[in-house]
């Protein structure tokens, strides 16, 4: 939670995925979460988050779950999601996620301009 790139996601991530009211959406007592996965950034587009993300994946059904969320605070990250089968059930515009002040609070570059909660039944 400290102010960095990976503590302003996590608290960001904590305001948007319970207004996704993922319980009552899908009538579950428990999902599996992916809150981050970071690539080393020699190591990009080498498809390891579609690996990690399938394992993950995996892993979960063989444990009993049945629903997978993600927050997909990076563009690619959630049209990669969407592309294996999961479901936008909430976003927030970076625009619109601001401070006291009116001063943006998380604001990456273009094109990642908002917060998506992805959703997959296991
Ligand atoms: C987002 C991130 C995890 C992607 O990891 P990666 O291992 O490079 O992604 P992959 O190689 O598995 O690519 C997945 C898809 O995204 C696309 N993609 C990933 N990075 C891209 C980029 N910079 N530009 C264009 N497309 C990109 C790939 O082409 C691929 O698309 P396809 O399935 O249509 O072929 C990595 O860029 C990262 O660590 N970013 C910083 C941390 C971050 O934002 N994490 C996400 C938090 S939810």
């Amino acid at each position: 939670m400290e102010p960095n790139a990976l503590g302003l996601s996590r608290k960001l991530i904590a305001k948007v995925e319970p207004e996704a009211n993922i319980f009552e959406r899908y009538g579950v007592s428990s999902y599996l979460s992916l809150l981050a996965i970071s690539v080393h950034p020699s190591m990009r587009q080498r498809r390891i988050l579609v690996i990690l993300s399938r394992c993950l994946f995996t892993l979960g059904r063989s444990r009993g779950h049945t629903l997978f969320i993600t927050s997909g605070t990076n563009h690619y990250s959630s049209r990669s999601a969407m592309k294996a089968e999961c479901e936008c059930i909430h976003a927030l515009a970076y625009a619109d996620y601001k401070d006291d002040q009116g001063r943006p609070i998380y604001n990456p570059p273009a094109p990642h301009t908002q917060i998506r909660i992805l959703a997959s039944k296991m």
